[in-house]
């Protein structure tokens, strides 16, 4: 089969690396891909969210199956453009994808349905949405749009003032345009926070194991939010208690709400979950693998993941057993100096061998660009340097060993991934 992989990031990396283990798949395509996935794909130079481009090369090269990975091109309908030409995907269409392309959706659904989440009110205008957090008087007070906003449209504000201006940059100043037309304005919830990806065809669930994303730039959770500084599989604080709980209460009335709302989900569907005093609640869902959790995730795969991916989109999830290894996988991003913020690009990355990778780990790539036989940088966070091994503490050593054998300059990375 013809396999055509879309996204460019360390996500689509891993994706890539599993689906090469497949015996089914004959040729293996990424639009747009990256310096790495170079290596291990066909790379394509069409947009991610390029829909008549991307139909067109899909129809052009008989391509047989797609993966659509990241949300923007989920939320903008690239699964029924292409399902509409005969090309089988692996992701939600557009009907479904608003589970993460709406935060008001989202919320109305877990409302609806009775699934645990933080208490919110919806406003579509900015002094209504302000008085009503100068009445509740509780901080910190969360603010969020309502569309997609690259990771970046949740606002943690500490007091009045905080709020303002994030109401302020988001309805008004719309600098994530019109994902800010509303906000949901939400009780700010505490506890450990986890992120549970899971399989699902709309009727069956098939969770993966559970990882833990590292959002802030810095060491000990400071600084700005990022898409994610390093991740760690399996979550520690997920136990198998906790987890029938999600199962039950979060999990599978999600899968069920969707299809009653006639938007049966088909792909992976994402639960961002905090483990609050009260029992697990939904922090956000997404629509989609996430990154760089996929980069831990994948890699405990014992099952093919083209079957399983076949399976989801014929409906057939529930005749596969999804198998995982025990062990665990740790993965620390490398990153551009000063991302999240401006960084330069084009700089020489060292230490990798002619596949790419370090000594002994798997380097999945993220921003990275070919130059003749050369990998330069090309975004804000470079590198996932993603290791497995029997015990967290093993695999974090393995990771961190691979990324002090490589070097970029003004490179960054947290140094305490895991260690919580
Ligand atoms: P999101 O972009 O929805 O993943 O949110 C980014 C981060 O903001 C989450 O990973 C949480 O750490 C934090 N966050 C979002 N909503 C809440 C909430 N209601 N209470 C506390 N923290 C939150
Ligand atoms: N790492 C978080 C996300 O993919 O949204």
């Amino acid at each position: 089969m013809k396999v055509l992989v879309i996204g460019g990031g360390g996500r689509e990396h891993a994706i890539i690396r599993k689906l090469k283990e497949s015996k089914k798949i004959a040729a293996l395509f990424c639009a747009p891909g990256n310096g790495g996935i170079a290596k291990d794909a066909t790379c394509v130079n069409i947009g991610a969210c390029d829909i008549d481009g991307m139909v067109a090369f899909a129809q052009k090269n008989a391509i047989d199956f797609a993966v659509v990975a990241p949300d923007d091109p989920l939320c903008l309908g690239m699964v029924d453009a292409l399902e509409a030409v005969g090309v089988r995907c692996f992701g939600p269409n557009k009907a479904a994808a608003i589970i993460e392309g709406s935060k008001v959706f989202s919320k109305n659904l877990m409302k609806k349905y009775g699934i645990p989440t933080a208490a919110y009110e919806v406003f579509d205008d900015p002094a209504q949405a302000l008085a009503y957090i100068k009445e509740q008087n509780t901080y910190p007070a969360v603010v969020k749009a309502d569309g997609l906003a690259l990771g970046k449209g949740v606002v943690i504000a500490q007091n009045e003032e905080e709020a303002a201006q994030a109401l302020h940059s988001i309805m008004e100043d719309k600098i994530f345009g019109t994902s800010g037309n509303k906000v949901v304005v939400e009780e700010f919830l505490t506890g450990p926070e986890v992120s549970v990806l899971c399989f699902t065809d709309g009727y069956t669930i098939a969770p993966m194991v559970s990882s833990m994303d590292h959002k802030r730039v810095g060491d000990g959770d400071t600084g700005p939010n990022t898409g994610g500084m390093g991740t760690i599989a399996p979550n520690p604080y997920y136990t198998p208690e906790i987890a029938k709980q999600c199962m039950d209460t979060i999990f599978l009335p999600t899968v069920q709400a969707m299809k009653e709302e006639g938007r049966p989900f088909k792909g992976c569907l994402y639960f961002g979950l905090m483990l609050t005093p009260k029992g697990p609640k939904v922090i956000e869902y997404n629509c989609r693998f996430g990154d760089p959790e996929t980069q831990v995730v994948l890699p405990l795969l014992k099952t093919d993941l083209f079957e399983i991916f076949q399976a989801v989109r014929d409906e057939r999830l529930a005749r596969i057993d999804v198998q995982w290894q025990d062990g665990c996988a740790a993965c620390v991003v490398m990153a551009s100096g000063g991302y999240p913020k401006k960084y330069a690009t084009g700089l020489p990355i060292s230490g990798l061998d002619e596949t790419g990778q370090a000594p002994g780990v798997t380097v999945f790539h993220a921003g990275t660009k070919l130059d003749g036989d050369n990998i330069l940088t090309s975004g804000g966070r470079v590198l996932g340097v993603t290791a497995t091994a029997p015990t967290l503490d093993e695999a974090l050593e393995k990771a961190y060993a691979g990324v002090e054998s490589i070097h970029f300059d003004n490179c960054h990375y947290r140094k305490d991934i895991g260690r919580k």
